[in-house]
């Protein structure tokens, strides 16, 4: 791809006129195609790589993520864990903006600095970090006295174009053609208040469930996106010769090119039919499944 080629070249070029012969770069991998190209077109030994663990990351992601970038990158990268102090500034909150913000502020005074400077040092000792690279929108409002410059070497490029990038730089295909996932994670995802134990775990595990059952049935290729969303509601339900007043979920499902349009993905009933079952059968606190047939407009592809 002639384009892609010219466009790797153009970034690289950037890159080496940013960083200076003696500085350091820190990349914030999320396991996903952005961040994970961004750091290939960095590789070298003044890369340091950080994975957060957010708490808001979706079932057994973390684990996942280090074995992979492991096993497939041989990219050293050192974890970080802020799921306590990024659940304890949720807690009580469940108006979507309020929760945006906070887990914004969160990112940005919580994982930048103190966390990530001290568990992830950089080799030489005295040395600085003195770039970082920024792959996405989701640390918006950078602060003035950032010790930092950015790089921002995907800015301008739409995800199939990062993806047409990663394949020429070589990322493992399992990173390319994941799904997209969002910053705020399953915060988004759970209408209402984010609490770890019941939400946060009922919601891993029905996602789970239906992700796996789409790529069982050969679908993930076809589909954007597509996720759980835990409602904040019970209903009556049966089961076996019980009454139950459990969970519902939402499965939502989309197709689009840049996720600035998308329209609901059309599941044949089968496949409805045996993801539905299936969560109820696994998940025993879910004893309703529904199906979002929005398209965006007017609906967004996230629910909150
Ligand atoms: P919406 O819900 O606005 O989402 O239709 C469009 C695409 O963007 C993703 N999304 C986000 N990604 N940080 C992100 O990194 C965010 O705050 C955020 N909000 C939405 C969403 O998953 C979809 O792919």
């Amino acid at each position: 791809d002639w384009r892609m080629e010219d466009v790797l070249e153009e970034e690289m070029e950037k890159i080496r006129l940013q960083v200076g012969p003696t500085d350091h770069v820190i990349c914030a991998l999320s396991g996903g195609v952005d961040s994970t190209v961004a750091a290939t077109l960095v590789l070298g030994d003044r890369l340091h790589c950080v994975f957060v663990d957010n708490g808001l990351l979706r079932y057994k992601e973390a684990e996942r993520v280090m074995d992979t970038f492991n096993q497939h990158l041989h990219l050293p990268v050192c974890k970080v864990d802020d799921a306590d102090r990024m659940l304890g500034r949720l807690k009580g909150l469940s108006d979507p903006e309020a929760k945006r913000k906070a887990i914004g502020a969160e990112f940005i005074d919580g994982t930048l600095y103190p966390d990530v400077i001290e568990s992830c040092p950089p080799p030489g000792k005295g040395q600085k970090h003195s770039h970082t690279i920024k792959s996405h929108h989701n640390v918006g409002g950078l602060p003035e006295d950032l010790q930092f410059e950015l790089i921002e070497p995907l800015r301008e490029l739409f995800k199939d174009e990062v993806r047409s990038l990663g394949r020429l730089l070589g990322v493992p295909e399992q990173f390319i053609s994941r799904h997209p996932f969002p910053g705020p994670g399953l915060a988004v995802r759970i209408i209402g208040d984010v609490t770890e134990g019941d939400r946060l775990d009922v919601l891993r595990e029905v996602d789970e469930v239906f992700i796996n059952s789409i790529r069982e049935w050969g679908l993930y290729d076809k589909i954007w996106q597509a996720f759980a969303v835990f409602l904040p509601v019970r209903s009556v339900g049966v089961q076996g010769d019980q009454r139950t007043h459990s969970h519902v979920v939402a499965l939502r499902a989309v197709t689009s090119s840049d996720g600035m349009t998308a329209d609901w993905y059309p599941f044949q009933p089968d496949f409805l039919r045996y993801v539905s079952t299936k969560i109820c059968n696994t998940v025993r606190s879910v004893n309703r499944v529904v199906y979002d047939v929005t398209s965006k407009p007017p609906g967004t592809i996230e629910w909150e």
